[in-house]
Parts: structure tokens; C-alpha cells; sequence
């Protein structure tokens, strides 16, 4: 099975991060899946961003909890790249899902929910996804592993991906013990060994975030299932010339 490249937080090299124009653009370049974040706001709604205060990516200060889906989706969230004049608000779960229905790729949704647990997020982002009816094509991951049994709970065929960045002595073995069908390590825990032991027992490795060009050619080489790269377009590249 070939290497599936996933866009972290949409095309994120070259346009803002968790916002349409990101998602766009990594589908056009031939992205395989996107990979976003989900928080969600005072009012209960699941809003793509990824960090729990809005300060960092648009023009707004706050938590977002703390604000209604209606004021964050207010916001201009492309300020690092002075998308002064053009679209680039905080998108809800519901905008993105019902953009990827029209299309065919694969989505990653993060549950940011380590910082704040979110009461329901995980209820709230699983039923809209059923009302989409795009179960098949979604991976759920979290650094929160209470939350992604709590998925299986509610939707045992749901696909779960467990996300660390300090090694774990036997990873596949602990992703059994919590349901997942995936591992999600920070490349630097990732080996050729790992990545084989792993699918011998059918648990799938997905290394984030992986922008340079040996790491992207050597965990091809080593078929990993999935390479989560702020560019999607050189990983693709990568692929294509392996
Ligand atoms: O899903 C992998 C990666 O997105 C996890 O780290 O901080 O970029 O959400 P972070
Ligand atoms: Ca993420």
C-alpha cells in the first residue's frame, strides 16, 4: 500500500493554517487526506483552529471557549500571511465536512481536547459526521487517549489514531489497548522497525510533522502508511519520484 500524504492543517506551508483556503489548496495539489483541528466554541459548536486561544492565528484575543461560533467565525485568520482582503475565517467543523463531501479525500480530525476536555465534543463531532455520512473517509485522532476510547464507545467502527511525541516502548500493543487502528508518533520516534512491527500487527503509522525532504524520501522507502507535511505538494513529489 503506497504512502497516503495528509495536509497539516490544510496546505499550511503557503496559505493559513486550519482555513478554507489551506484545504483547497492541498486538495488541489493532489493531497491524499487533510489534517485539521477541532475545538469547540462557548455556544458548543466544533470550530477548526488549533490552539485554544485565538491570539496566535487571527486578529482576535481570547479563549475559544469562551466565544460563540458566531464571533469566531467573525475573525480574519489570515494574519500571518496578510490575507488582509481576502476570505480566511475560522471555518466550522460543519463548513469543512460538508465541502469534503464534494470531494474524495480523507480527513484527520484532531480533537484538541487536552488543555479543555470540551463536555460532549466527541458526541457532538461523531454525529456530524454520520449526518454526512463520511465515517468511511474519517480518522480520529487525539494526544487525549480517554477521548478516542470514549469514540470507540460511541462508534466501535470508528478509526482512531493515538498521537504522542515521547516514544512508547511497545506502541502498537498499547494502540490495541485502547481500540486504535493507527499510530500517530512525531517522526522522531519513528523507525523502519516500528513502521514494519507496527503492520505485522495491524496498527498503521502516520508520522507528523514531516517537512524535509530526506525524512519524507526515507519514511516513503520504508512504506509508511501516512506522512502528516505542511506541504503537501513537495511530499507528493517525493512520491511520486520513489
Ligand atoms: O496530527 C499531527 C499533528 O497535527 C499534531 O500536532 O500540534 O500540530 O496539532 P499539532
Ligand atoms: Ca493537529
Amino acid at each position: 500500500m503506497s504512502t497516503k500524504i495528509f495536509a497539516h492543517r490544510g496546505y499550511s506551508a503557503k496559505y493559513p493554517e486550519n482555513t478554507m483556503p489551506a484545504f483547497l489548496a492541498a486538495h488541489q495539489c493532489g493531497a491524499h487526506g487533510i489534517e485539521l483541528d477541532v475545538q469547540l466554541s462557548k455556544d458548543g459548536v466544533p470550530v477548526i483552529i488549533h490552539d485554544e486561544a485565538v491570539n496566535r492565528t487571527t486578529n482576535g484575543k481570547g479563549l475559544v471557549k469562551d466565544m460563540t461560533a458566531s464571533c469566531l467565525t467573525k475573525l480574519n485568520a489570515g494574519q500571518r500571511f496578510k490575507w488582509l482582503n481576502r476570505k480566511a475565517a475560522i471555518p466550522t467543523l460543519e463548513e469543512v465536512l460538508d465541502w469534503l463531501s464534494k470531494t474524495n479525500l480523507i480527513l484527520n480530525i484532531e480533537l484538541k481536547n487536552s488543555v479543555f476536555p470540551y463536555k460532549g465534543m466527541e458526541e457532538k463531532v461523531i454525529k456530524m459526521v454520520h449526518d454526512f455520512d463520511l465515517s468511511s473517509r474519517i480518522i480520529y485522532s487525539s494526544f487525549n487517549h480517554d477521548s478516542l476510547v470514549k469514540i470507540h464507545k460511541i462508534d466501535s467502527s470508528a478509526e482512531t489514531a493515538a498521537l504522542y511525541k515521547k516514544a512508547m516502548p511497545v506502541p502498537w500493543e498499547y494502540a490495541k489497548s485502547i481500540h486504535a487502528s493507527a499510530i500517530h508518533p512525531h517522526y522522531r520516534n519513528v523507525t523502519k522497525e516500528l513502521i514494519e512491527t507496527a503492520q505485522q500487527h495491524h496498527i498503521q503509522v502516520r508520522a507528523y510533522t514531516v517537512n524535509k525532504t530526506k525524512l519524507i524520501k526515507q519514511l516513503i522507502s520504508w512504506k509508511i502508511a501516512g506522512i502528516i507535511t505542511d506541504n503537501p505538494c513537495h511530499a507528493l513529489s517525493c512520491l511520486e519520484s520513489s
